[in-house]
């Protein structure tokens, strides 16, 4: 089989190939179930945090909130590191990324190889304090611009109107489900207000760790699915209409994303085998010729120190 699209005409920057990702249809003849996932995976930097870099940094320039001395400063698991160094590479800004120190080792160097700044801190305490720290910086120089990826109403605009248009085009505008898990809840906030506006009986529904299954009113505790629930739950997401939530264990998370490298040939991380499995369950409850979407969130060379890459 040869490539089943003609090649785009030449692109002048990274930074168009943002978005306008495919929708993958996935069969699972064991489930009796065929689900639909939108591979954000794709994006340049390689994770759907491309999206929510590229609509701060071109909102605060068309502001005028960035000067040539700026320095973009956010906290994050790592994603969003990325994806803002990578903006910041192709832009020309420099960029500080506050990391806590069990975000894998992969995304540290990646974050590096962009020539981003990455400052450590503790985990035991959660996102808030890197959050915390990022204010207090920015308080003592103002050459620091926060994105503020966990507040900031651009998040999930963004993904209204792109991420969640795209999904209605794509399923030529039938969507009976979407479940997605949450990080700051951009995506699922965003595409969920897409699908909502487009029909109100569409089921949004939260995925969340077994381990840390806030929504569903538990204590956080560790959890395998690096990338969502931190911890807390975001403030985009408290007054998001959710249908839902669909808890699923880190340890079936992982043998579903080997299982989708494996027999699907997609290399992605461990938070798409978590939402696949969840749209599968969701699919499970919506009947057989249900149309359910999720997302691929990252591609899986960020992983390779952790349980993900270890040989079952
Ligand atoms: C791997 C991974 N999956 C899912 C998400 C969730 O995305 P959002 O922040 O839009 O909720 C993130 C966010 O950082 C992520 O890194």
């Amino acid at each position: 089989m040869s490539p089943s699209q003609e090649p785009a005409a030449i692109s002048k920057s990274v930074l168009s190939l943002i978005g306008n990702t495919p929708l993958l249809e996935l069969r699972f003849p064991d489930y009796g179930r065929t689900i639909f996932a939108k591979a954000e995976y794709l994006n340049p930097s390689g994770s759907v945090k491309d999206r929510l870099a590229l609509c701060v940094i071109s909102d605060a320039e068309s502001r005028g909130l960035l000067k040539s001395d700026s320095v973009i400063l956010e906290c994050s698991s790592g994603n969003t590191g990325i994806a803002l160094a990578m903006v910041g590479a192709a832009k020309g800004y420099r960029v500080k990324i506050l990391m806590s120190d069990t975000a894998s080792v992969e995304r540290r160097h990646l974050i590096r190889q962009f020539g981003a700044e990455v400052v450590l801190f503790d985990a035991g305490c959660g996102y808030s304090t890197g959050i915390e720290i990022s204010r207090a910086m920015a308080r003592e120089d103002s050459r620091y611009f926060l994105p503020c990826q966990f507040e900031n109403p651009l998040n999930a605009t963004d993904h209204e109107e792109f991420t969640g248009r795209e999904i209605l085009s794509q399923m030529g505008g039938r969507v009976d489900g979407f479940v997605a898990g949450y990080g700051t809840g951009g995506t699922l906030t965003g595409v969920g207000r897409a699908l909502h506006a487009a029909n109100s009986k569409t089921r949004v529904v939260a995925m969340e760790p077994a381990e840390a299954a806030m929504l569903s009113g538990e204590s956080p505790c560790c959890h395998m699915i690096e990338g969502i629930a931190g911890g807390y739950v975001p403030p985009l997401l408290r007054n998001a209409r959710l249908d839902g939530v669909l808890k699923v264990g880190s340890a079936e998370a992982i043998t579903m994303t080997r299982r989708l490298t494996r027999e699907f040939g997609l290399l992605v991380g461990t938070s798409s085998g978590a939402n696949v499995l969840a749209a599968l369950r969701l699919a499970g409850e919506l009947g057989a010729d249900s149309r359910v979407v999720t997302i691929l969130c990252d591609r899986a060379e960020r992983y390779y120190s952790t349980r993900l890459f270890e040989q079952a």
